[in-house]
Formats: C-alpha cells, structure tokens, sequence
C-alpha cells in the first residue's frame, strides 16, 4: 500500500479541511486527511470552544468521518497548520491515530513519511487491555 499513497493529493484534502476550521481562540487552523484501507479519504479540522480544553482536534473529526462513513482502517495520514505546511500530530491524537490505523499506518512528516510505530514508540493499546485481563490482579 505504502507505494501507491498519493501524498500530494492526501495533503490538498487536509489544506481544504483546515480551511474549515473553527479556531477564532488559538487563531491556528488545523486540517487533516486520511487514505483509508479501502481507498476512501476522510479529512477534518479543528473546532474551539469558549471553553478553551473542550477543543476538538482535527483528528477527533477525521476519526468520526472515518466511523460515519463505513470504519476501515486508516493506511496513511498527512495533518496541516494554517500555512499549510506539515504538522505533527499532538499526542493524544497520535493514540488516536495508533487506535484506527494501527503501527503500519504512515503518517507524513517534516522527516519523510513514517510509520506509527516510530510516531508512537511502545504504544499503549487494546492489547495491553487483553494482556493485562490474562494476568491475575497483583
Ligand atoms: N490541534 C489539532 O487540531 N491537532 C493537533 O494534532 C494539534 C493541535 C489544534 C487544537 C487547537 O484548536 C489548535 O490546534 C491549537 O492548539
């Protein structure tokens, strides 16, 4: 899969998202894109709250979109600011990233585009949840 992702492409989508964004608080739009295993692209961006904490990050709404939509599993993402330019995803979305798209899932970067598993190194997941309710309560 990773051959045939059309990053260019995957980064205008985010570049239109972010243009939607709701951001009259931070000033700083945010748009992101996602190639998903079956060939859809789901996209979103951020939205404030005047209660500053309750900020959606453009992840939370690609996710939705991805669940809205069919679910799949997320196979690439490329996440823009308000320059268009690539930005990192923060951490909380970078679980939510690892939850839909897993530790193969490439995500483009300012260093290449890399997979999960070096975005988000010993990731905490559903496995840890199994593997924990295997062991007997310490
Ligand atoms: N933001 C995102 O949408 N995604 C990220 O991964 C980083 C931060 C948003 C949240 C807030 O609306 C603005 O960027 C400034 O932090």
């Amino acid at each position: 899969m990773a051959g045939v992702i059309d990053w260019e492409g995957l980064q205008a989508a985010a570049v239109e998202a972010m243009r939607h964004a709701y951001a009259p608080y931070s000033h700083f739009p945010v748009g992101v894109a996602g190639l998903v295993d079956d060939g859809r692209v789901v996209t979103g961006c951020n939205v404030e709250n005047a209660a500053y904490g309750v900020a959606l990050c453009a992840e939370c709404g690609m996710v939705s979109q991805l669940h809205i939509t069919g679910g799949g599993r997320l196979s690439a993402v490329v996440c823009v600011g308000g320059d268009g330019a690539l930005l990192m995803p923060c951490g909380r979305c970078r679980q939510l990233l690892w939850e839909n798209g897993g530790p193969g899932c490439r995500l483009l970067t300012p260093e290449g585009d890399l997979p999960m598993s070096e975005v988000l190194p010993q990731a905490f997941g559903a496995g840890d949840l199994d593997a924990a309710a295997a062991r007997p309560p310490a």
